[in-house]
């Protein structure tokens, strides 16, 4: 994949999310998205157990930015071995390692599917070269996660340029959740499509909703869109069908976190709802995503893992009980809109449109 980086790079620092410094050992630093936008703060993270915390608390998060940070995690894991140890010996640590890194959050795919792309490598060197050490092994890892990182950069930009093509000055997007730099390695997925059409010059205005439970739509996604200055309107979860009644919504843009076979895709909970609202009034819903979101294995939605996280996310706001003690909860993480609902998939490869097997098989028979 090749094509030139677009974020400017002083927004592109300002929400990077995650990153690796110097050559292993080295140190994977995130930033700490669970404090945004109030306070920027650089957590290093040296050890698997805090890589695990991490990526389950939301700290970093977002399906691509889960990924790369999993994979910069195999090179933490690797590092946290004795240097000198042999890769027949530090091989099985690792892959239990990698193991539970990988079972940080379920419905993400990028994540698994990063950690086993870094593992893939680890053993392909370590059969190649059994003189290998767990250093070694560290090293390999790197190479591979730092290739990882930028592939993905790439990947959005791409993204960003094919959903931009659908895009006109004047157009009012509606977006759910948040899949901008924040949530990936580059510019983003749905806010990439944003991000390319403003730097192509079309007038573009943004309604973003807040997404419960944990509002990093009303924390991430508008506070991205304000730096990348495209006008955003933030609106409740429950407002959708108000603003499409009232506005004259042009799409709604969201991104994925797996995506089976047939197109039925996971995202962030309340993209289901939206879909029914928005196919209501008429209102094309595009997931854009990267191919490393698909699922190919899930024939459809109904195999999508979905995360249950804890009721607190729901009884408390802001650290204060607000719901009555004994209440029971349901806290799903994230929902399945059936691909009927969803007008196309923008990957870097192009658009399944309307997404059905064929239209998805096709993207993955071209040249990347
Ligand atoms: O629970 P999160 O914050 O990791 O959920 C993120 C989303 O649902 C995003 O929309 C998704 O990962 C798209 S990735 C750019």
């Amino acid at each position: 994949v090749s094509s030139e980086p677009s974020l400017d790079v002083k927004i592109a620092d300002l929400l990077n999310p995650v990153g690796f410094d110097g050559d292993a050992p080295g140190r994977l630093w995130i930033l700490d998205q669970s404090l945004l936008p109030g306070e920027r703060k650089i957590l290093t993270l040296d050890s698997v157990e805090a890589v695990h915390a991490a990526i389950h608390r939301l700290a970093v998060r977002g399906a691509p930015a889960i990924g790369i940070a999993g994979a910069y995690g195999v090179v933490v894991a690797a590092q946290s071995l004795p240097p000198d140890l042999t890769a027949a010996a530090a091989l099985p640590r690792l892959e239990e390692m990698a193991r539970r890194l990988a079972a940080a959050r379920p419905t993400a795919v990028n994540l698994a599917w990063a950690i086993d792309e870094v593992m893939a490598r680890v053993r392909a060197r370590a059969s190649e070269n059994p003189g290998l050490t767990a250093l070694g092994l560290a090293r390999e890892a790197l190479v591979k996660a730092r290739e990882l990182d930028e592939n993905n950069k790439l990947r959005c930009e791409r993204i960003g340029r094919f959903g931009a093509e659908l895009l006109k000055s004047g157009d009012v997007v509606y977006t759910h959740c948040n899949a901008g730099p924040l949530a990936t390695a580059g510019i983003g997925t749905a806010l990439g499509v944003l991000a390319v059409a403003a730097r192509q010059g079309k007038r573009l205005s943004a309604f973003a909703a807040e997404t419960r439970p944990l509002l990093q739509g009303a924390r991430l996604t508008s506070y991205e869109l304000r730096e990348l200055g495209i006008p955003v309107r933030l609106v409740t979860d429950g407002m959708a069908a108000h603003v499409f009644a009232n506005f004259s919504v042009s799409a709604v843009l969201v991104g994925a976190d797996r995506i089976a076979a047939n197109g039925d895709t996971a995202n962030k909970i309340g993209t289901h709802s939206l879909a029914v609202v928005a196919q209501h009034y008429g209102v094309p819903l595009y997931v854009a995503a990267p191919l490393s979101t698909f699922d190919l294995s899930i024939p459809d939605g109904k195999g999508i893992p979905i995360e249950e996280r804890v009721p607190e996310e729901i009884t408390e706001f802001a650290g204060r009980r607000v719901a009555p003690h004994g209440v029971g909860v349901f806290n799903p993480a994230f929902d399945v809109t059936p691909a009927p609902l969803i007008r196309g998939i923008i990957t870097e490869a192009g658009i399944a449109s309307p997404p059905s097997r064929e239209t998805i098989r096709a993207l993955f028979t071209k040249p990347s």
